[in-house]
């Protein structure tokens, strides 16, 4: 079975202290009423925060997540973190590809592959975001875009590998604006990458990845997303800042 995901990407906002008082809540509430053991809850929080935040949590159904690394592993590159430096502190999964930083920041496709190989030398798990824009919805060209950010980033690796990866589909015109993919979008677009895996490594390992949907998720819309037979979870932003409606976005399997 399919393990199930709720991630949530905090993004650029929370200062230290109120991130200290969200995590805390949500590592409670979950420790409390979440017992499927088949749910794993992720959160993303900023860099500086990691290292404390790991300490805080004390349950394996959360995991400390990163919103992005560098590729390489060590060098002059200021500015930059790695993997190591990320797993050094108790990461466990690293949202990469991610359409603020395909948009803001020029991440390619071959760029999110580097990282991809990055994180799983070191044994983490990469949270693959991928999505097309309103206008090439309107074009009718998102399934061929969608499909070929997978080719680009993913189809490289090994199925051994490609198993550890745990894809989120993000529309981007569903990202932050309230406007999510309605419950028949978000399947027929999962469904289509499913087929893609399938087409490159076998049903069988297409069946085993995680393919979670990203954009405007809340607690009213979850479960019936979620309810979707292939999609696994979400990727949540804002409503990951709101502790209460994060836990029961994460109770909604
Ligand atoms: O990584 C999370 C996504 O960008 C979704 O953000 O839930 O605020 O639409 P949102």
């Amino acid at each position: 079975m399919r393990k199930k995901i709720a991630a949530g990407n905090w993004k650029m906002n929370k200062t230290f202290e109120e991130g200290q008082i969200l995590l805390s809540e949500v590592v409670n509430m979950v420790k409390d009423e979440i017992v499927n053991p088949n749910v794993q809850v992720v959160l993303c929080v900023p860099f500086p925060y990691l290292s404390t935040f790991g300490k805080l949590i004390d349950t394996p159904k959360v995991s400390l997540g990163a919103q992005n690394c560098y590729p390489k592993a060590s060098g002059a590159y200021t500015g930059e973190v790695s993997v190591p430096m990320l797993q050094s502190v108790g990461v466990g999964h690293i949202i990469i590809g991610h359409s603020e930083r395909r948009q803001y920041f020029n991440e390619s496709d071959a760029f999110v592959a580097e990282k991809v190989n990055a994180i799983l030398e070191a044994g983490l798990t990469p949270i693959f975001c991928c999505g097309e824009t309103l206008d090439q919805r309107n074009e009718g060209i998102h399934f061929d875009f969608v499909k070929g950010q997978l080719t680009n980033s993913l189809f490289h690796l090994s199925a051994d590998d490609l198993k550890k990866v745990v894809i989120a589909y993000e529309p981007i015109w569903a990202i932050g604006t309230g406007v999510t993919a309605s419950n028949d979008q978000a399947q027929e677009m999962h469904k289509v990458l499913r087929d893609h895996l399938a087409s490159k490594y076998g049903a069988e390992v297409a069946e085993e990845i995680s393919i979670l949907y990203g954009g405007s998720v809340n607690g009213a819309n979850a479960q019936e997303l979620f309810a979707c037979p292939d999609v696994d979870g979400g990727l949540v932003g804002g409503a990951s800042l709101k502790s209460r409606e994060f836990v029961n976005i994460a109770k909604s399997f």
